[in-house]
């Protein structure tokens, strides 16, 4: 059963972005509708999504040129992330469950952060990097032998998840055994907008379960580390301390579920869909390979533009103030949709071409700037540096059946996605 909105203040625009049916399209179609509301005057009014909570909201903003993403996501006195991230209605407590600091504002949300940003200083991931050129390594080798002894495989299914699933497995200090659990519940809790994972119906328990499971790794972990303390993410966390306090077991808890899901499903997400517009540009392929070293972080940064894994965040104005020149009351909800923002003409030449020679490329599908920009960037970047040296360097010649996507309107996901030797 869903729960009926109360009345909205203002007429709803005549483009629908809230209704599933809409997520249902391809990126491409569906950038016909943001192309068109990029191009009218201010922001767009529409329907909350449906819910499966009971909820007050009236309707959202949708932002979608890329200025305004930035503009927006700069100024966090206006747009503050503690009244929710998401464009679903939801309680704030499970958003706070499910993104932990990234639904907290600053001073609150800095104090947070700075515990694992330790974690993602250059000097640390740089430490990492022989981990995630081994990890690369392995995974090629199991995906060649998989391909040699079977002809087709599942990429998107198999293979994408492996590397960020081991990466930020590591470095938070998950047993190898409890590693696919987490990349299962995240897939799950990413992709809960999906009838494969779960109906309209049974997708609050869902929600729920796929939490407990991750919460519940962490506070496990951190119980471990408290009695035999070692080198890694989670030692840290639960000897810091924030406000004369040490961490409770729901903040770990919460800690887990938002390192789970932000570091894996986004990577693995970028991988499927490079590896399937590389195959489609061999021009580009080639040309890649031709220097690989000098043109592999444009390449990636391209890579993370067409592919968006992250579709949305929101935020709520403060007080009452413009965006655009159109007004926003205090209290509402404004969706900053990447998506969008990634195929602006104004910013992007060609934005719907794939072209890793692209520059500058000052895509927000890591966030625009300002207090939540993704902590994980340039470990993801390292990621898929690695990766696809691995991939094109001793896969030269694949070939990529149709992907399969995840009905979502959150993660741009691809869930199967044969590859077989030519
Ligand atoms: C291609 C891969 C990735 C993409 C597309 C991506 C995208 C994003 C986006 C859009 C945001 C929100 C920005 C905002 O609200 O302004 C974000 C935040 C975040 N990301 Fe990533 N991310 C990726 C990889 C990672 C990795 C590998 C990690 C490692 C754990 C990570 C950790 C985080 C964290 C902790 C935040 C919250 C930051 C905050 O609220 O202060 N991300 N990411």
């Amino acid at each position: 059963m869903t729960v009926d909105a109360p009345t909205s203040p203002r007429p709803f625009h005549r483009l629908d972005i809230s209704a599933p049916e809409f997520w249902k399209n391809d990126f491409r179609t569906r950038d016909d509708t943001f192309a068109a509301l990029r191009a009218e005057d201010g922001l767009s009014w529409h329907p909350p999504t449906p819910s499966i909570f009971p909820h007050a909201e009236t309707g959202f903003w949708a932002v979608t040129r890329h200025s305004d993403i930035q503009h927006v996501s700069r100024n966090h006195e206006l747009f503050c992330s503690s009244q929710g991230v998401s464009m679903d209605p939801m309680p704030a407590e499970i958003q706070r469950a499910m993104t932990f600091f990234l639904a907290m504002d600053p001073p609150e949300h800095t104090r947070y952060r700075r515990l694992i940003n330790i974690a993602f200083t250059p000097r640390q991931i740089r430490l990492i990097e022989d981990q995630i050129r081994t990890s690369a390594r392995e995974i090629v080798d199991e995906l060649v032998a998989d391909l040699e002894a079977n002809g087709t495989v599942d990429f998107a299914a198999e293979y994408s998840r492996k590397m960020p699933m081991r990466t930020i497995s590591d470095m938070i200090g998950v047993a190898p055994e409890d590693r696919e659990k987490i990349a299962d519940a995240v897939e799950s809790l990413f992709g809960a907008s999906d009838e494969e994972y779960s109906s309209l119906e049974e997708r609050a328990p869902h929600l729920m379960t796929q939490l407990a499971i991750l919460a519940g790794v962490g506070t496990e972990l951190a119980a471990a580390r408290r009695e035999d303390p070692r080198d890694d993410l989670m030692t840290n966390i639960v000897n810091a301390e924030v406000d004369g306090h040490r961490l409770t077991d729901e903040e770990i808890g919460a800690f887990m579920v938002l390192l789970g899901s932000a570091g894996n499903d986004t990577t693995k997400q970028a991988s499927s869909h490079a590896l399937a517009a590389l195959v489609d540009h061999p021009e580009q392929r080639d040309w890649l390979l031709a220097d690989f070293d000098a043109r592999i972080d444009g390449a990636v940064e391209e890579f993370v533009r067409w592919s968006t894994p992250v579709i949305h965040f929101a935020r709520h104005a403060t007080e009452d103030t413009e965006v655009a020149g159109t007004r926003i009351d205090a209290g509402e909800k404004v969706v900053l949709f990447y998506c969008s923002g990634n195929r602006d003409e104004s910013v992007f030449h060609r934005p719907h071409e794939f072209d890793i020679t692209r520059t500058p490329n000052p895509h927000v599908g890591f966030g625009a700037p300002g207090p939540h920009s993704c902590l994980g960037r340039q470990l993801a970047k390292m990621e898929l540096r690695h990766l696809f040296h691995e991939l094109l360097t001793r896969l030269p010649d694949i070939s990529v059946g149709e992907p399969e996507y995840v009905h979502s309107d959150f993660v741009h996901g691809i869930k199967r996605m044969p590859i077989s030797l030519r």
